[in-house]
């Protein structure tokens, strides 16, 4: 397994391309599997999570063709001759439950391992389930894997959310677009990612309004066409190269960036006395003079503040004038890079869903171990800072969702490289 090594050192400086959203591209994937006409997908970035999905679309019978250097999917899902989701790729990644709602729609039949546990939480499937129900399917798990059927196609319905889960209005929206007549979801996941499929959707001839608010609205079609689609730029890639000076200091512009995407974070950085300034070309972030102040911070689905840069937030919280608490109320085991945090000096008391980081002066190198894929990117952060050397050890989670992440932080002016693992 490959590791990274950083040295911290000064400011960084430059610009950084963000790349397109990791999972925006893993819910837009699976809408291929809804029409016999091709999909084609731009700005896609270049992660193993987009390998382990083109795995399981072609295993499922789509053709996936990754070009220009895997920044464009073109899929044809003309014929499918599987309606397996096999549990050797469905439990290398979650998202692979967004083939659910399309095959069901498009075969109306599928049959899709569970999940399984995760490190971040136990993430059930009962939203996705219930809403599909509600939509006509019969839903039986057999032997950890989900088989459902819609033997007389499925049907609009009104399917309110007990959550606003983003995986379960996925899977809804996806297959309401083929059911008949009226289906509305209500409590939906408002994320950006929702809007980007929602418009993919539509260029493929879906009918849907409000995607972005609350309460979708969708007009089953009897078919979807082919269309070509360019992928939302990713908000958590965003967000975490944003607290890169923010945490070293210097001043980098995030190419691509926008402010409504990362509102809420935005607010965080403010009051934490990093400036944030919309240019032509994306967002140009800076370390105003001093340390940066410590705020509070709750995670909540979007728009508030996302679970996804918590981590991320917390390595930059270690080295704040102050004590910040962080309240995670997304996932229930979210805090696994608190005790790596630590190893780096870092002084943090964990209770339940509440991390209390009490700021020190500065952190020191350490050997740690990457637990999961945002905890990892926070190690790093926080190493670049740190005093010394750090190892950041088992790094294939961070290649899930962060491409050329040794290039990225390089061209900034960051000391890292990685070391090939056997
Ligand atoms: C997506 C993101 C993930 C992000 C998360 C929350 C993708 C590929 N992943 O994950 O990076 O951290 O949103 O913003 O887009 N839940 C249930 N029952 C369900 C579904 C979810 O109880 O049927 C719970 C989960 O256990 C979790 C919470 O709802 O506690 C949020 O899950 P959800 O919004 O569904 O996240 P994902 O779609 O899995």
């Amino acid at each position: 397994m490959d590791s990274i090594i950083v040295r911290g050192n000064g400011p960084l400086n430059g610009q950084i391309a963000i790349a397109g959203a990791k999972n925006a591209c893993l819910a837009l994937m699976p809408a291929t599997l809804l029409s016999e006409e091709p999909l084609t997908l731009t700005n896609a970035p270049r992660l193993s999570d987009i390998k382990t999905m083109t795995e399981l679309l072609s295993s499922l019978g789509a053709e996936v063709s990754s070009l220009q250097d895997g920044k464009v999917q073109a899929m044809s899902s003309h014929n499918l001759d599987n309606h397996v989701a096999d549990y050797d790729i469905v439990r290398k990644m979650r998202a692979s439950n967004l083939v659910l709602g399309p095959m069901l729609a498009r075969l109306g039949h599928a049959v899709v391992s569970l999940p399984g546990g995760c490190a971040i939480g136990a993430r059930p499937m009962d939203l996705h389930i219930h809403g599909l129900e509600a939509l006509g399917a019969e839903i039986e798990l057999k032997d950890g894997y989900l088989h459902a059927k819609a033997p007389r196609g499925l049907k609009g319905a009104e399917i309110t959310l007990g959550f606003a889960s983003v995986g379960a209005t996925e899977n809804i929206l996806m297959a309401a677009t083929l059911a008949k007549g009226t289906t509305i979801i209500n409590n939906a996941a408002r994320e950006p990612e929702i809007v980007d499929l929602a418009k993919c959707l539509s260029a493929m001839g879906a009918q849907i309004e409000g995607a972005g608010s609350e309460r979708i609205e969708v007009q089953g079609v009897d078919r979807l066409h082919g269309a070509t689609h360019p992928v939302v730029t990713d908000r958590i890639e965003l967000g975490t190269y944003m607290l890169a000076p923010a945490i070293c200091g210097g001043e980098v512009e995030c190419l691509g960036g926008r402010i409504e995407l990362v509102g809420a974070f935005c607010e965080k950085l403010d009051e934490a006395g990093i400036s944030v300034e919309e240019t032509d070309k994306g967002l140009k972030v800076a370390r105003r003079n001093g340390r940066v102040k410590a705020v509070d911070v709750v995670t909540e689905p979007f728009p508030g503040f996302p679970t996804d840069l918590q981590a991320q937030m917390m390595a930059l919280m270690c080295t704040a004038e102050g004590t910040s608490v962080l309240e995670e109320r997304i996932f229930e085991n979210r805090f696994m890079h608190a005790p790596e945090l630590t190893r780096m000096g870092a002084n943090i008391e964990v209770h339940g869903g509440t991390a209390t980081v009490h700021g020190v002066e500065r952190l020191k190198g350490a050997p740690v171990m990457a637990t999961d894929l945002r905890a990892s990117v926070s190690l790093i952060l926080a190493a670049m800072a740190a005093e010394g050397e750090t190892i950041v050890n088992r790094v294939y989670h961070l290649d899930r969702g962060y491409e050329r992440v040794e290039e990225k932080l390089g061209n900034l002016g960051a000391h890292i490289e990685r070391v090939k693992g056997g």
